[in-house]
């Protein structure tokens, strides 16, 4: 058990900064997951913890361990770090049970026979794959293969357990039963884990926080409801869920806290609460989530929000719900509803509070 320190964290590839100047403290048992898009630089940090590659620059500590100090000149080799890394390809051998498999690290650290028996015995029951150790690999399914992946780096007690991508091979349905087992899992295991994965479902159901990588820099850190509900910026709101960007321009200011009155680019009017101030004048950008807008009901709605005539531009039945989109004064918008709307226009409910107001026009949400 471990904590990891990150501390000014760069790495470039010829003229590519992968990695931009990271620091992060992942505390002793704490879960956390590197979110973002392709290319972001989520495989190359945890390669650069894991020792897999060299960073350029600042400084990695991992329980006190000095594994890398661009400044002093630190840089431990990958077999000197207590790191357990699975990827999304499970490298299983495949001409090994999956009792040689798990075997083999223990094998590798000179781990005594009766020793080696009784972890791997105890590592094949933590994930639940004790009746297979005599499979082979091309035996199991792709989930079992994970999980004997994952069985192979947990029997050497790594200090810290670095996962990238580990579920992003199986099929829909294995993934959403793979990402529960290892819900559970990991309230067992309580290891220090850095997890990465470009699925915000995963980030956010499996996390004690998740940082949000945008271009090699963090864009935010936070606990999974707090990166939902208050992003930090359009490209983390854009990223997590899906958001509806309404670019307006304020035309009544208001103090923090009370409610800003803003027009769209057709003239109509709506008020938010903002957290912030905005400049009268100024162009800004509201973010609603579709579970906080609504149809309006017949005649009314104009009470806790505002309510504006908009455009159908689409309507599909995804089981349970309908998905509606919208043009609302140029902006596309979704929502879900239990009815198919009838008609267009449509009157459009946005509550006064809820939206999150970000400074700058419709280019901050691009
Ligand atoms: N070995 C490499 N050589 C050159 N460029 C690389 C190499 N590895 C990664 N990159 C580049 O660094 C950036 C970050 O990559 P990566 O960390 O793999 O992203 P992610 O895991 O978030 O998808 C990308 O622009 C990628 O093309
Ligand atoms: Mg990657």
């Amino acid at each position: 058990m471990a904590d990891l320190l990150i501390e000014g964290l760069t790495k470039r590839f010829g003229g590519v900064t992968a990695v931009d100047n990271i620091s992060l403290h992942v505390a002793d048992g704490e879960f956390v997951t590197l979110l973002g898009p392709s290319g972001c630089g989520k495989s190359t940090t945890l390669a650069a913890i894991a020792g897999l590659d060299q960073a350029d620059g600042g400084r990695i500590e991992v329980g006190g361990t000095v594994y890398f100090d661009a400044a002093r000149g630190i840089y431990r080799p990958p077999e000197a770090r207590s790191c357990g890394l699975v990827f999304q390809s499970y490298a299983l051998w495949p001409h090994m049970t999956v009792a040689d498999n798990v075997a083999f690290p223990l094998s590798l650290r000179k781990v005594p026979g009766p020793e080696r028996r009784r972890r791997i015995e105890e590592v094949l029951a933590l994930v639940e794959m004790e009746r297979f150790a005599d499979r082979y690999p091309h035996q199991l399914s792709g989930g079992q293969q994970q999980r004997v992946a994952l069985a192979r780096t947990l029997v050497y007690h790594p200090a810290i357990l670095l996962l990238d991508e580990p579920l992003s091979n199986l099929d829909a349905k294995l993934r959403d039963r793979a990402r529960a087992w290892l819900a559970e899992l990991r309230t067992r295991l309580r290891l220090t884990t850095i997890y990465v994965t470009h699925d915000q479902i995963e980030a956010l159901s499996l996390s004690d926080r998740v940082v949000v990588m945008n271009g090699g820099r963090i864009a935010q850190v936070g606990a999974p409801q707090e990166i939902y509900e208050r992003p930090a910026d359009p490209f983390v709101a854009d990223f997590i869920g899906t958001t509806n960007f309404l670019p307006a321009r304020v035309v009544g200011a208001a103090p923090a806290g009370g409610r800003t009155l803003l027009e769209l680019a057709d003239g109509q009017r709506l008020e938010v609460v903002a957290e912030r101030p905005a400049a009268e004048g100024s162009r800004v950008t509201i973010a609603y989530r579709p579970e906080q807008i609504r149809v309006a009901p017949e005649g009314g709605g104009g009470e806790d929000g505002s309510v504006l005539s908009t455009h159908v531009t689409s309507r599909s039945y995804i089981g349970g719900n309908w998905q509606i989109g919208l043009d609302l004064a140029g902006s596309p918008m979704r929502l879900e509803a239990r009815q198919a709307p009838a008609g267009d226009p449509l009157r459009l409910w946005l509550p006064h509070s809820g939206g999150i107001l970000f400074q700058g026009g419709a280019d901050a949400a691009a």
